[in-house]
């Protein structure tokens, strides 16, 4: 939103503020000295996306985020993510439509759809895997209905962005990683363990084919992920797109496994974590990380912050909250 905002756009946020805070907006305000329009909405219901495409009718693109994205949770709780990742696609999609005009969609993709890929670095043309956990396959699942309707429909051109590993938060401080309940994800759960959240942090396994015997992903920073996003909606409404379903990745194009993030935190943070080596996690992939060529060259955008600065703001964020409370 802060992107887009100093870019000059108009936004309008919607959200059913499920898994977010309505404090964001005074923390966008205080970071852009701008208020974007906010509309508390569920948007799987259908008809309150109507009613808003009609009080907003000079709606001319969406970034739809809006998604749930826990594995575990979606093995357990799978029409609930179905539901919850492909409805409000589909109501978004059918009020584009009745729009009538030139419509951009940026979609929040994720590296998910690869699974473990043969090939490293991991290019936009490596086959998609047949999804491991109901998560992944709503992602796939979306950007197939994506595909099928920019066939039926010459006003919409949609952009999929395939998301590595996001971490990090704002530079300001204002805005950074809520995680309700026990986080999944690496740096959430380093950070909460290093402000003594948790007495350690298991990693997952050490006897994985890296040369450290831990996974590798490939972290990035959400700013440039942010910045990403303004890259791509201004490519769909400057017309530069080559075909109206783009498909990009974004990553740093630099793998790193657990234990360098494990160092890289206690180097920058100056605090010594406890962790220990555990089994492996069920499902999860050896070694992603993004081959850029495309996005560096065709979207125009590269990543600029490096895996050290995602994890100082991380940390940093984490300190702010914990400081708080
Ligand atoms: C996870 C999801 C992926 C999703 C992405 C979005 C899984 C299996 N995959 O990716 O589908 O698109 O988040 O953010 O959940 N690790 C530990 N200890 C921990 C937590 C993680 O060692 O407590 C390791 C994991 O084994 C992995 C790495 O850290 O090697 C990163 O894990 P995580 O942050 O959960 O991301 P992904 O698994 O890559």
């Amino acid at each position: 939103m802060v992107e887009l905002l100093d870019e000059g756009f108009d936004v309008l946020i919607l959200d059913d503020l499920s898994n977010s805070s309505i404090t964001v907006l005074d923390q966008i305000n205080k970071i852009s000295n701008k208020k974007p329009l906010f509309e508390k909405l569920d948007l799987k219901d259908k008809k309150g996306v109507q009613e808003l495409f009609l009080k907003h009718n000079d709606i001319s693109g969406v970034i739809h985020f809006a998604a749930s994205k826990a594995v575990g949770e979606s093995v357990v709780k799978p029409l609930e993510y179905y539901e919850n990742n492909l409805v409000p696609l589909i109501n978004l999609l059918q009020e584009a439509e009745k729009t009538n005009r030139s419509f951009s969609f940026i979609f929040s993709s994720s590296c998910t759809v690869y699974g473990q890929a043969d090939q490293l670095p991991i290019t936009e043309e490596a086959p998609i895997k047949k999804a491991e956990s109901p998560y992944g396959n709503t992602k796939q699942i979306g950007e197939e209905i994506l595909w099928d309707t920019v066939q039926s429909n010459d006003n919409l051109n949609v952009i999929s962005l395939r998301y590595f590993n996001p971490i990090g938060a704002h530079e300001s401080l204002e805005i950074g990683e809520l995680p309700i309940g026990k986080p999944q994800n690496l740096i959430p759960f380093l950070t909460q363990t290093a402000a003594g959240i948790h007495d350690k942090l298991n990693v997952f396994g050490d006897d994985y084919p890296t040369p450290d015997g831990t996974c590798i992903r490939d972290y990035i920073h959400v700013v440039d992920l942010a910045k990403a996003h303004v890259v791509a909606i201004k490519r769909l409404k400057e017309e530069k797109q080559n075909e109206s379903f783009e498909i990009f990745n974004l990553g740093t194009g630099k793998g790193s496994s657990v234990l360098e993030v494990i160092k890289t935190f206690e180097r920058v943070s100056g605090e010594k974590l406890n962790y220990e080596i555990t089994a492996r996690r069920n499902g999860d992939i050896v070694e992603a990380y993004a081959d850029t060529y495309k996005a560096n060259n065709v979207l125009g955008w590269k990543a600029t912050l490096n895996l050290s600065q995602g994890i100082k703001s991380a940390w940093d964020w984490e300190k702010k909250i914990r400081n708080k409370s």
